[in-house]
This record gives C-alpha cells, structure tokens and sequence, in this order.
C-alpha cells in the first residue's frame, strides 16, 4: 500500500471517527493543519526532482482534495443530525398567548378635535385650516386690531424678523381667529355663496409658560355666517355642542357680557358646574347643575359672540346682507375637563406614560352614534 493510500485511509476513517463538530474540527487540524500528515505529504512535493513530482504530485494533491471533501461532507452530516436533534427536542407550546405587539395611542388632543369635528359635522360644518406662521394682517389688523389697538398687547407675539406681505412682520398665530378672515374672503369670491359654517381647530402661540400655559396650545375657532343669524343661533350651537362634547344634559350656560375687538356683541361664555366630594374627600367640580344653586358655580369656558361689522367688510363680505356668530375655545381645556388632566405642560411633554394613563385606542373613532367620547 502507497503513503498515499495509508494516509488517505486512515484519514477516512478518522473522519467517520469524528462524532461531535468539535472532534470533526480536531481530525480537520490532525490531517490538513499545518502539522498535518496530509500537509507534511504536501511538503515531501517540494523536496522532489522534478521528474517525481511529476509523477507524484497528482496523487498527493488529490488526497488533500478527497480529505477536505470528505471533511466537508461529515460537517454537513454532523450539522444535520445536531439540528435533527434540536428538532426533535424542541417543542413550541402553541397555547402560550403571542408576545402583545406594542400599540401606539392617540393624543387626548387629536382625540378632543376628532370629536369636535366629528360633532359639528353633524350640524353641517366643515373643518377649516391656516397657516401657522401667519401674516399680522390676518392675526390682527382683519379682526378689528389696527397696529396701535391696545388687544395686541394682551397676545404675547412670538413676531418674525419678516416683513408680511399684507403690512407688518410674519408671526405665530395667537389664536385661531385669522382662519374666520381666510375662510370669508374665500367665501366672498364666489357671488352669493357667503353663508359659511366652519370650525378651525389647531395649533396656536403665546409667548407664556406656567402650570396653566404653555407657549403653543390648541384652540378651536368656530364661525358661522348667513342672512339673519343672530345670538339665539349662537346659543343654541354652543348649548347643543356642549352637552354633546361632554354627554350630558344638564348643561346650562350663562352669556356675560365681554369684549374682543372681532366680536359686537361680545360675550364670555359660563358653564355650570357642581361641587362633588370625590372618593379621596376633596371637592371636584362636575360640569352640569344650576351654576346659581348653593354647592353650584360658574366657570369661564370660551369667548364669543356677533362677527363685529368691520371683520366682516374687512372680510369682503356686506354687514348689511351677512351676519354671523364666532366662538373660540381652548382645546386643551375642553380635554383636561372632560378627560381630568389638571397640568397643562403634560401635554407636550413627550412622556409615553402619561400617554399611556390618558392616551386613547386608535380603533376607537368618535361617533355621534357609537358614543362620542373615549371609553378608556
Ligand atoms: N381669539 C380669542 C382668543 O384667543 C378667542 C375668541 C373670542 C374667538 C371670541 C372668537 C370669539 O371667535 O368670537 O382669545
């Protein structure tokens, strides 16, 4: 028998020898390793005449290249049989509960403007947008401010360097009343077509920040225009959108008589509540009840009142042929009382647990049949 048959031999029978990955790996080392006894046949090639290698060198290299096939082939089987084994070892338990996909929630804000919108849908109006960074025309100046109107000043501008293109510097809206401007200059393009019914939710500015303000907050502007509107409409829109935004009956309202530039008559808009004990012994406020009533109150939810004569020129639109109501109400407020938040700032804190605590399903879309507040 030839070296070469004894090694290769040998060889095989190692490898079939070899149980385990590890000890596969060893006989890889014994036999193709540098101080392998294929390796060292390899080497005797270098010492030969050249007529022997010749000769020889066919079979050497064909050893190592049976070796190494023979190596590769036990890895496959040994890698078979170890993943057969996992297999048969292995068992799934199918009645475990699947690992809960992490579920996002929606915002008690989107949540409040969904049902907003969602609610005066119903009584026909459309949702309506601007821009935030808005001109100081239609921030001011169109509803009944002009540059020296002492009102500027209770809004504290966040103002750009930018000259606006209608007078003035670009701002932030404070507020969500130049979408009222926007929405009757459009309207007033069209001959006839005045009559207009909108609500505006968005974001607005305020350069203020404690407990109960926070820089950017989130009103909802309403607007209504028509021939012969008058503050009975008005009543009745606010009266039915409250008593349908907080699923209750005993709403009652108390107009008071106010002021805003965009606004004549202006009112400020009370809600009624009640004072209850709530189950740590502290006294809560439960919207509803006579306000007037001993144990009752009153509390100050939003501004409102007859679209002022000068908005509405300023708006293209004739006084004399169109009138119209206006409101605008805190979004975040409406959520903090429906949904009990007490701090403001949590809102736009970004933390997943508050969230979490007050955040809504996202299956769960408000209707006015199926219940237009959150369950949760
Ligand atoms: N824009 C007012 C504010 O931010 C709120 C407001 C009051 C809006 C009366 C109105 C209104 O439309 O009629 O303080």
């Amino acid at each position: 028998m030839s070296n070469v048959e004894r090694i290769e031999d040998e060889a095989r029978a190692r490898i079939a020898a070899a149980a385990t990955l590890e000890a596969l790996e060893e006989a890889r080392v014994a036999l193709l390793g540098k101080q392998g006894s294929v390796s060292a046949l390899m080497k005797t090639l270098g010492a030969m005449d050249p007529e022997e290698r010749r000769e020889k060198a066919p079979a050497i290299q064909g050893l190592r290249q049976t070796v190494s096939d023979a190596l590769s082939a036990r890895k496959a089987e040994l890698e078979e049989a170890a993943l057969e084994t996992r297999l048969a070892s292995e068992t799934i338990d199918l009645t475990l509960p699947a690992p809960q996909a992490p579920q996002g929630s929606v915002h008690p804000v989107s949540q409040v403007m969904d049902e907003l919108a969602e609610i005066f849908a119903d009584l026909g109006f459309s949702v309506a947008t601007g821009p935030e960074i808005e001109d100081d025309w239609y921030n001011f100046t169109a509803l009944n401010m002009p540059e020296s109107h002492p009102a500027r000043a209770m809004h504290d501008t966040f103002y750009f360097p930018d000259q606006a293109p209608k007078g003035g510097r670009m701002l932030l809206r404070t507020h969500t009343s130049p979408v009222q401007v926007r929405t009757m200059l459009e309207a007033a393009k069209v001959e006839g077509s005045a009559p207009v019914r909108i609500i505006a939710p968005g974001r607005v500015y305020r350069s203020d920040s404690d407990a109960t303000h926070t820089p950017m907050f989130h009103q909802v502007e309403g607007l209504v225009v028509d021939r012969d509107i008058h503050m009975g409409h008005l009543k009745w829109t606010l009266e039915t959108f409250l008593k349908a935004f907080f699923e209750k009956d005993d709403i009652v309202l108390r107009l008071r008589p106010s002021y805003f530039p965009f606004t004549e008559p202006s009112v400020e808009v009370d809600v009624g509540f009640a004072l209850e004990s709530g189950p740590d012994g502290k006294s809560r406020r439960v919207l509803g009840g006579s306000g007037d009533a001993p144990g009752h109150g009153w509390m100050e939810l939003l501004g409102s009142g007859m679209v002022n004569r000068r908005v509405l020129e300023f708006a293209g639109l004739d006084p004399d042929e169109w009138q119209g109501f206006a409101f605008g109400v805190g979004v975040d407020r409406l959520a903090m009382l429906k949904y009990g938040m007490d701090d403001l700032r949590a809102f736009f804190d970004g933390d997943v647990r508050w969230l979490a605590h007050y955040g809504f399903s996202a299956f769960d879309q408000p209707t006015l049949s199926g219940g237009v507040g959150a369950a949760s």
